[in-house]
């Protein structure tokens, strides 16, 4: 990138943990900005977590950039995804509840992207594991950049965990706060200031205006008119953006597109060759007033006391305190599923080796 400064100079330092803050509308070139700045921290030699991006999986871009030649990758996926990944990409997939500190040295690029996860719930869950996990990191030896893109979701992601909207904000600020202190670099876009407290601007290292659309700046912002004029303001050109460091240093700038950007629309996961798929959760057995149904871990554990113990069903019904009845319908319904489909999705779900097995007493 190229800064021109118009009030003091700043000489920006990638590997020093530092927050940025990317502001614009849809389309203004925010998340591009973010990809840019990832890679100048690559080549400064740290590494980068991409830890959000739209359903569409626009950071799975980095997949086809030059990066991925050149260095270690790894994919993060919810616990039930099976992902398939073409040989000649050398990418590693691992369920993000097995994410650990020594990954952000193992690997120079960690993506956590919306398609390798079946809801929002899950990969809520996930960003706040990753972070968790992040947070552990008292000692490092060399920075992680994180992109944010759409930093709005940082905060649904908590409110999943307090349920309420102050506190995760008051976790937003405190992230921004004490990030380096992780050795982490953050960097968030968004297309409003997210509602976060003014405040939390004061923790901002580099806010990065792009095109800002009717809105123009917060109130509080308004001299920096003095400086840059209010119409490019709102409509800059997508390469474009002006800065405002913590200092009060304030410049204009321009940027290259990094060759990978991945656009709306594009179907990135198909073009990459990659296959997701979602096996289906196990279900759990439910209270229904005196009666508990049975999950299919009961049932699994049904078919194998029938198979492997050779145990009678009165004998099953009355060590799991079920009746008979249960028991035997069990067993009928696993015949019949691995009759008719070569399985049992209830055996399946939890993994048993029995689930291509007719369960029969010898
Ligand atoms: N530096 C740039 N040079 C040229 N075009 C750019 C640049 N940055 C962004 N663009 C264009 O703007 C589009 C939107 O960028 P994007 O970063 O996805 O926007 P946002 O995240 O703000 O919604 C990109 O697809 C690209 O066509
Ligand atoms: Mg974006
Ligand atoms: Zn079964």
């Amino acid at each position: 990138m190229k800064i021109g400064w118009l009030e003091g100079s700043h000489n920006i330092s990638f590997d020093k943990a530092n927050t940025w803050f990317c502001l614009g509308v849809r389309g203004a070139g925010k998340s591009a900005f973010l990809e840019h700045l990832a890679e100048l921290h690559l080549e400064a030699g740290n590494a980068v977590l991409d830890l959000f991006g739209a359903r569409s999986g626009e950071n799975l871009g980095w997949l086809r950039s030059k990066w991925a030649k050149e260095k270690r990758i790894l994919l993060l996926s919810a616990e039930n995804a099976i992902v398939e990944t073409p040989t000649k990409l050398s990418v590693e997939v691992k369920p993000y509840a097995k994410i650990s500190l020594s990954d952000f040295s193992n690997y120079d690029i960690i993506i956590n992207s919306s398609p390798l996860y079946p809801n929002l719930d899950s990969e809520f869950e996930a960003v706040n594991t990753i972070i968790s996990i992040l947070w552990q990191r008292l000692k490092w030896s060399r920075l992680v950049f994180v992109l944010c893109r759409e930093a709005a979701n940082l905060l649904y992601a908590r409110m999943k965990i307090t349920e309420n909207q102050t506190l995760a904000k008051t976790f937003v600020s405190y992230w921004l706060r004490e990030a380096r202190h992780t050795g982490t670099s953050l960097a968030l876009d968004s297309q409003r200031f997210m509602a976060v407290d003014v405040d939390v601007r004061s923790l901002i290292d580099f806010l990065v205006f792009k095109s800002l659309g009717a809105g123009g700046l917060p109130r509080d912002l308004h001299y920096m008119y003095r400086y840059i004029n209010p119409p490019w303001m709102q409509r800059m050109k997508p390469f474009q953006f002006a800065i405002l460091s913590r200092r009060g240093d304030i410049g204009v700038g321009t940027f290259p597109l990094v060759d990978w950007h991945v656009k709306e629309g594009e179907g990135i996961v198909y073009q990459l060759g990659l296959k997701v798929q979602f096996e289906e959760a196990p279900e759990k057995g439910e209270s229904r007033g005196t009666f508990q149904t049975l999950g299919d871990r009961e049932h699994a554990q049904i078919i194998a006391l029938y198979v492997n113990e050779h145990l009678g069903m009165k004998v099953i019904a009355a060590r799991l305190s079920r009746s008979s009845y249960t028991v035997k319908d069990h067993v009928d319904k696993h015949n019949a599923a691995v009759e008719k489909m070569g399985y049992c999705p209830r055996c399946r779900r939890v993994k048993s080796p029995l689930d291509a097995v007719l369960a029969q007493r010898l």
